[in-house]
């Protein structure tokens, strides 16, 4: 579906403005466009050119539409990590990744990505491709999808929850899957118990870590010289990613971190865009050309 408004606000978007303003003359790569909030702004800073890429096509659809007749923006069906081969011999000033799902994504019952909507338990990004969340869910050995709960939900009863999906498969909807892990915890939690399982699901179905680290080495090397690299990441797990890679690339002479700390957004922000309140920016300049 592509119509209806775009409710999705665009987080820290005045810190990546600034972030990017030294990159605006050239071309900008938006790596992770989503409904175009981040393009939207980048554009009224003033930049040139925008490749707004996104792996969902249902975005890239919006992205068309909302850019419709505006020669400065190109949307693109990819995968950031398809960076630098599906810029040609273009090299990118700026690459911005505002990582993880969008506001549509997780309301769009569907796409099974929230555990408060009934929907399958597809999770995927590129709904096009790939296995769904619900081959995990259904198919995985119990001590695998435990060892899944733990890696990338960081959740601690991965065990309990984990036996609790086994013995109920196979299970069919977003909803069926958040009852039947919500009875593996004793007492009620701060945060719903099935936060950390869909969180594991979606990370794993979608292969965001590895993505991620082939992505960073891939947007770091299309960059130009002296080009910058803005990323926001709303867990702990890919803002360590980024964090460590940044690290790398600066000990070895490869770039300059320019956020000693991340960016977090402020009380105004986090007030009016709940989902903000996770988001951390971290932002490199890269050295050397190569
Ligand atoms: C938080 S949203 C981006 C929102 C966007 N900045 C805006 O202002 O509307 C993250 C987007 O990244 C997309 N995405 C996830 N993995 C991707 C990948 N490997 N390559 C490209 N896009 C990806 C998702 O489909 C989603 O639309």
């Amino acid at each position: 579906m592509t119509t209806g408004p775009s409710r999705h606000e665009p987080v820290l978007v005045e810190a990546v403005v600034e972030a990017l303003r030294p990159c605006l003359d050239g071309l900008v790569v938006d790596g992770t466009a989503g409904l175009g909030g981040h393009t939207q702004a980048l554009l009224d800073a003033g930049a040139a050119r925008v490749i707004a890429i996104d792996l969902d096509p249902d975005a890239v659809r919006w992205l068309a539409r909302r850019f419709q007749g505006d020669s400065r923006v190109q949307p693109v069906h990819a995968s950031y990590a398809d960076l630098p081969g599906l810029l040609g011999a273009k090299r990118p000033a700026g690459v911005l990744l505002d990582l993880g799902v969008s506001s549509r994504q997780l309301e769009t019952a569907d796409r099974g990505f929230s555990f408060r909507l009934e929907g399958p338990l597809d999770m995927r990004f590129d709904s096009t491709s790939g296995a769904p969340a619900a081959r995990l869910v259904n198919r995985l050995p119990e001590a695998d999808l435990a060892a899944l709960l733990r890696k990338y939900g960081e959740e601690r009863r991965a065990r309990a929850v984990a036996r609790r999906i086994v013995a109920r498969r196979p299970l069919e909807s977003t909803t069926e899957l958040a009852r039947v892990v919500a009875g593996a915890f004793p007492r009620r939690q701060r945060l719903h118990p099935a936060t950390r399982t869909f969180q594991a699901l979606r990370i794993a179905t979608n292969e965001e870590l590895e993505v991620l680290r082939e992505g960073l080495a891939k947007a770091h090397r299309a960059l130009r010289e002296h080009g910058r690299l803005a990323v926001i990441a709303f867990h702990s797990l890919e803002d360590r990613v980024v964090k460590q890679t940044f690290r790398t690339w600066a000990r070895n002479g490869d770039g300059e971190v320019l956020t000693r700390r991340p960016v977090r957004p402020g009380r105004s922000e986090s007030r009016r865009n709940p989902r903000a309140r996770s988001a951390r920016l971290r932002v490199l300049a890269k050295a050397k050309g190569d």
